[in-house]
């Protein structure tokens, strides 16, 4: 057809096609500008790098699979939406919080995969939005606009962990069966977004450069000074927290609302499933809520992988500016 959005979908797939594929953690894998992505999201990610057009008001929540993106969404809708929705007092929040019936994922889109049911004009209208892209294939418009950037980051060991429990329980029959293989999928980087340490490197360096409009944290201090790094969040995205407020105990209240207790015994994350435009089937809310323990690690990776895994952080961690 030569319609724009036929026109768009034959010049995708024609990129597409060309692309190495190969089998991953998750599910199959294209390799796109030197990093791994589920298959089915690489239309979108071409589509939002040539036509997403951001504005410099709003907030890219960025990260690697399984970092903490789920609580990560949480906690910015809350920030952004405090006026409309109560948290003072010990936690308690309004009712009709969308984050009561709606699991995270519903309420803040992935910018790549909202694309995919829109890839002729992909700009969601949402205050925040989120990404698993690494900082090197972000579109341009989103460095240029200078909207503020949220990158989370975890130890990778947790993250391999969680995201090879995440690809028994969500993934069944694409997934790998092992543990072993999950492991030598992760050290390659044949993974959504892989490899992992090079995602890490990439926000990591940037921040350095531009700390303005790129903000890091790690979810081991996020989840030790709750408090202290939602203040920063909040500070970060130009909407700091008044006397007042902090008074009210909103801070407090926020952080026990997006709390992994809370949000994870929700009926709406226990019971329902999340489906998304553009995506051809639904995920459970409950396989985005596990454990959320630091060092969940230890009960599954012997001395060897724990080994070959820091080994690798080692020599990869080299290349963040700062520490060199
Ligand atoms: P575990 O599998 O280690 O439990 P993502 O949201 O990026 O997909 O990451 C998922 C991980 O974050 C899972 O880790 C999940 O349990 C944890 N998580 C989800 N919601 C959380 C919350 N509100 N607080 C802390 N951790 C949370």
């Amino acid at each position: 057809g030569s319609d724009p959005a036929s026109r768009t979908t034959l010049h995708i797939d024609k990129i597409v096609r060309a692309l190495p594929a190969r089998r991953g953690l998750t599910a199959s894998l294209k390799q796109y500008q030197g990093h791994w992505f589920h298959d089915h999201v690489v239309p979108g990610i071409i589509s939002v790098q040539e036509k997403f057009r951001a504005k410099s008001d709003q907030i890219v929540l960025a990260s690697f699979p399984k970092s903490g993106t789920t609580w990560l969404k949480a906690l910015l809708f809350c920030l952004v939406n405090r006026s409309r929705y109560d948290f003072g007092h010990g936690g308690r929040s309004s009712p009709d919080n969308p984050l009561i019936s709606s699991n995270p994922h519903a309420c803040v889109p992935f910018l790549e995969i909202h694309a995919l049911a829109h890839l002729d004009d992909p700009n969601p209208d949402s205050p925040i939005l989120s990404s698993h892209l690494p900082h090197s294939l972000l579109p341009r418009s989103v460095v240029e606009s200078g909207c503020k950037i949220v990158y989370v980051m975890r130890e990778p060991k947790d993250v391999l962990v969680s995201l090879w429990m995440f690809a028994e329980k969500a993934w069944k029959g694409t997934s790998t069966s092992g543990l072993d293989a999950a492991v030598d999928m992760f050290c390659d980087g044949f993974v959504h977004g892989g490899p992992y340490w090079d995602h890490v490197v990439g926000y990591m360096n940037a921040s350095l450069k531009s700390p303005d409009t790129i903000l890091t944290m790690t979810y081991e201090d996020l989840m030790e000074r709750p408090v202290h790094n939602v203040k920063r969040l909040a500070d970060f995205i130009g909407q700091p927290f008044s006397t007042a407020e902090e008074d009210q105990g909103v801070v407090e209240g926020i952080v026990s609302f997006c709390s992994f207790d809370k949000l994870s015994n929700l009926e709406v994350n226990k019971t329902q499933l999340t489906s998304v435009e553009g995506i051809s089937f639904a995920i459970p809310n409950d396989t985005f809520f596990r454990k959320a323990r630091i060092g969940d690690w230890e009960t599954h990776l012997n001395d060897e992988k724990r080994e070959r895994l820091d080994d690798i952080t080692r020599r990869k961690f080299k290349h963040i500016d700062g520490l060199s």
